[in-house]
Order: C-alpha cells, then sequence, then structure tokens
C-alpha cells in the first residue's frame, strides 16, 4: 500500500501474525483502484438501498468504514487512489469506472445522469497510466466491473449481469472489441441491479452468489458453467447485508458481513474471511466490492 496517498487512521481490523506475514510477501501484487469518500453522501435516489437515505449518510463515520476496508486490503493488494470530486458523491464506488483488459481500458457509460460526471475522470485517470481507451458504441448503456466480473478459472471468461444498468448489447461489443468470452446474466431483482451485487467469482474456480436475484436462464446459465460443488450459493438474509459484494485476493475474502453458517463454508472452501461494517455505503447500494476496482485482469493462472 502507498502510505503516502492514504489517510492515517486507528484501523478497525486487528492484525494478527498470520496477516503480517501475507502483507509482507512480495508475491502480493494485486493493485486495485479506490476513491476516498471526502464527497460520498447520499444525494439522490437511482437504486431501492438510496430510497428514504437522502442527507443520512455520515461522512466521517463512512471514512472510518472505508479507512478499515482499506486497511483489510491493504494486507492483501496495493491500493491505488483516483482524487474524489465535490458533487460526485457516488465515485466511491470505483468498481462502477469502467471494465479492463491487460492495458484496454473500456469506460463506463453510466445510465443516470447522476453519474455521467464520473466517466471524464475515471478516463483522463487510466489515459495518464498508459491504457488504451476501447470505447463503446454511443447508445449503450454500461457500468463497468459493476456488471462485468471475470471467472477467476477459466481465462476470458467475462460474467456480464444486464437487465437495470447494463444493456444486453454490451456482450456483443465487448466480444469485438476484447478476446473475452461473455456470459450474459440478466438480473431480475431491482435490490440487486448490479452483478457484483449478487454474484462474486472466487479464486480456484468457486461462485458466491444469491439465486434469487437471477431469473431462470441466467440460473441454467451459471449452472451449466460452474460445477454443483463449486457453488456457495447463499439465502437472502446474507444477500441483503452484501455478502456477495466481497473482494477476494488469494485466499482472503473481505466483505461487510456474513452470517455464521455462510462463513463456515467459506472456510471449509478453504478461504478466510474478514469483515469490515461498511454500513454507510449500503445506505447507497454499496459495499466492499463496489468500492473496489482491480487493475490488472483478465486474471492470471
Ligand atoms: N449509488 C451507486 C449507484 O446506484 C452505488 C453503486 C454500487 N456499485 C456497484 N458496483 N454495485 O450507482
Amino acid at each position: 500500500m502507498n502510505q503516502d496517498t492514504l489517510p492515517s487512521a486507528d484501523y478497525p481490523v486487528a492484525m494478527n501474525a498470520e496477516h503480517a506475514a501475507a502483507a509482507a510477501s512480495p508475491a502480493h501484487t494485486t493493485r486495485i483502484l479506490m476513491c476516498v469518500p471526502t464527497h460520498f453522501g447520499v444525494e439522490y435516489v437511482i437504486n431501492p438501498w438510496m430510497q428514504g437515505q437522502t442527507g443520512n449518510a455520515d461522512v466521517s463515520h463512512a471514512q472510518r468504514q472505508w479507512d478499515g476496508l482499506t486497511a483489510a486490503i491493504g494486507r492483501v493488494a496495493e491500493v491505488e487512489l483516483v482524487a474524489p470530486i465535490a458533487g460526485l458523491p457516488d465515485m466511491v464506488f470505483t468498481a462502477n469506472a469502467g471494465m479492463i483488459w491487460d492495458d484496454a481500458f473500456v469506460p463506463s457509460r453510466f445510465r443516470h445522469a447522476e453519474r455521467q460526471g464520473e466517466e471524464a475522470h475515471f478516463i483522463a485517470w487510466f489515459r495518464e497510466r498508459g491504457f488504451r481507451i476501447v470505447e463503446l458504441p454511443e447508445d449503450l448503456e454500461f457500468e463497468g466491473a459493476g456488471d462485468a466480473l471475470y471467472d477467476r478459472a477459466v481465462s476470458n471468461r467475462l460474467w456480464m449481469g444486464h437487465g437495470h444498468r447494463s444493456d444486453l448489447g454490451v456482450a456483443a461489443e465487448l466480444e469485438k472489441r476484447l478476446p473475452v468470452q461473455v456470459l450474459p446474466l440478466r438480473l431480475s431483482d431491482e435490490r440487486f441491479y448490479h452483478l457484483d451485487t449478487c454474484f462474486c467469482p472466487l479464486e480456484g474456480g468457486w461462485l458466491l452468489y444469491f439465486p434469487g436475484a437471477f431469473d431462470a436462464a441466467a440460473n441454467a446459465l451459471i449452472e451449466a458453467n460452474v460445477p454443483a460443488h463449486k457453488r456457495i450459493a447463499i439465502d437472502e438474509s446474507d444477500a441483503v447485508h452484501f455478502a456477495c459484494n466481497a473482494v477476494n485476493v488469494g485466499d482472503t475474502i473481505i466483505l461487510n458481513r456474513a452470517g455464521d453458517s455462510l462463513k463456515a463454508r467459506l472456510h471449509a472452501a478453504g478461504f478466510r474471511v474478514l469483515e469490515t461494517p461498511l454500513d454507510e455505503f449500503l445506505k447507497a447500494g454499496g459495499s466492499a466490492k463496489c468500492l473496489t476496482l482491480r487493475l490488472q485482469e483478465p486474471p492470471r493462472p
């Protein structure tokens, strides 16, 4: 982690010997983009979680929770930062900046006007760092790594959520521009409006997901492509705490909250789970994974 660019704080997640060893290992080169929540807030309603929350987010509490998440991620990855911009309260959700394939950056085309102002800032950040900007047709909506998630076991396989924020037509346009195979999944529950709110491919080919967020065809596609013993299907009580909105690096999974039985299933699959409270961000409809963007994609074997 680049200590120069991170705010200092007393991080709530205790560091044990295992964490310290992981942090010190040179093998951890995963880079993750985040955005300090200086200008975060719930200032409009574009998803069901934001309903009734306008003006309710506490920025200093959000900052402490974000510091906790950043500290947890910093143990297993290097955090990079994009500058926050006043008037763009959802810019903290860097997952929605766009999607990456090697040195190509496909910028999002946000569905809602409230977020469209983020596009130019994210494009500038990636352009300055030498990424090629690969544009989608202007008439298509696409919300980046909120809806486009690489399978972590099958190379160049990209799962894409559509139905709320991203258009199904993006699937073919991505396949034209990048060497990816896109598996589109229709989202059917408006609470789970981005794929990363209900679906999380994990290391080793495991899949953490909430089947209730998908239509029948999408569930059939998931079942046809991920073997039953690798599917960790969660119930609604975990899903509404954004348990699928998890950051997975190596054998570490970082998330807002998971029930004991889900944690036991993740442990049995070989993962350690770090819970870090993010309820200020849940008021805006986001959690751990939404607050991050992996900068080296697709996953390398
Ligand atoms: N308020 C934001 C929106 O509705 C939350 C975005 C959450 N991001 C995500 N990748 N799920 O656009």
